[in-house]
């Protein structure tokens, strides 16, 4: 089943919010899920070393002869997307686009803002994406690292959450954006908090959700869809695969689809190569 299926990585088990998007839109696909738990956070490191495990864990995703590749992480989409892009002869969608494309058309005063981890702010990834589509728009950024850990630690919506948002997004709001971009895999548990804090008429943009929604599209065009409707899971993870399938189910939804995490070195994984 693997040559048919779509392969997704992330730095851990924020993206399987970008998979159950991919799930909900394509129910009849298969899915091959590596989450590089070894080595998150990967929002705090530089981009040489993010470019170095996204190479390996797409070396890893090759070598089982996917079909499509998801970078389902904001911070390894906006430092890797395009390199990664070169060297693979299928086709790679990470994150940072999809978020990109639906902000622009989600906004009525040209006023957006991106939040996401440090590496993926300092990349202004966002930033630069959009401007290239819309030259007029004006966007305004925060990284905010504490969602990650917080999101970890499942406080969504607590008193602790409800005051980080609030440091966080306060400067935001004084910039009167109409549009708020997701812009890390972990936000979207976040979504209740952020916009109780943003208050209900900024429209929060998830990235996983619109990715999902172009990689449907993209397959249709393509003729990729998976003609005997399997719907077969596979799930990785570099380190503590029992703690991957406890904690899981927060990311992936209560009908936890995890049956098994199979323990992988992706760094010690055969390379692949272009055709
Ligand atoms: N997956 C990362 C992202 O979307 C968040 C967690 C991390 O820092 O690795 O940017």
């Amino acid at each position: 089943m693997n040559r048919r299926a779509i392969g997704v990585f992330d730095s851990g088990l924020g993206g399987l919010t970008v998979l159950k998007e991919i799930i909900r839109h394509l129910p009849g696909e298969n899915t091959i899920y590596l989450g590089d738990t070894a080595r998150v956070p990967y929002g705090i490191r530089s981009p040489e070393v993010i470019v170095r495990y996204s190479f390996e864990n797409t070396g890893f995703l090759m070598s089982r002869e996917i079909k499509l590749l998801v970078i389902a992480c904001n911070t390894a989409s906006a430092i890797s997307l395009e390199k990664i892009r070169e060297s693979v002869d299928i086709d790679v969608i990470g994150v940072i686009g999809p978020g990109a494309r639906a902000a622009l058309r989600a906004t009525k005063t040209g006023r957006v803002g991106v939040i996401g981890t440090e590496t993926t702010i300092k990349s202004g990834a966002y930033a630069r994406t959009m401007k290239s589509l819309d030259p007029g728009v004006e966007i305004f950024t925060q990284a905010c690292p504490l969602f990650v850990p917080l999101v970890e630690e499942g406080w969504v919506d607590n008193q602790v959450a409800l005051l980080t948002a609030e440091k966080y997004l306060h400067p935001l709001k004084k910039h009167d954006i109409d549009t708020l971009v997701l812009g890390c895999t972990h936000y979207p548990l976040l979504k209740k908090t952020i916009s109780k804090v943003m208050g209900k008429k900024v429209i929060l943009i998830d990235s996983g959700a619109e990715t999902a929604r172009e990689i449907s599209g993209l397959l249709q065009e393509k003729g990729l869809l998976n003609p005997e409707g399997g719907s077969e899971r596979e799930f990785y993870s570099t380190d503590a695969p029992q703690k991957f399938k406890f904690l899981g189910s927060r990311f992936l939804g209560p009908d936890a689809l995890i049956q098994d995490v199979k323990l992988t070195e992706v760094w010690n994984e055969a390379r692949w190569k272009k055709k």
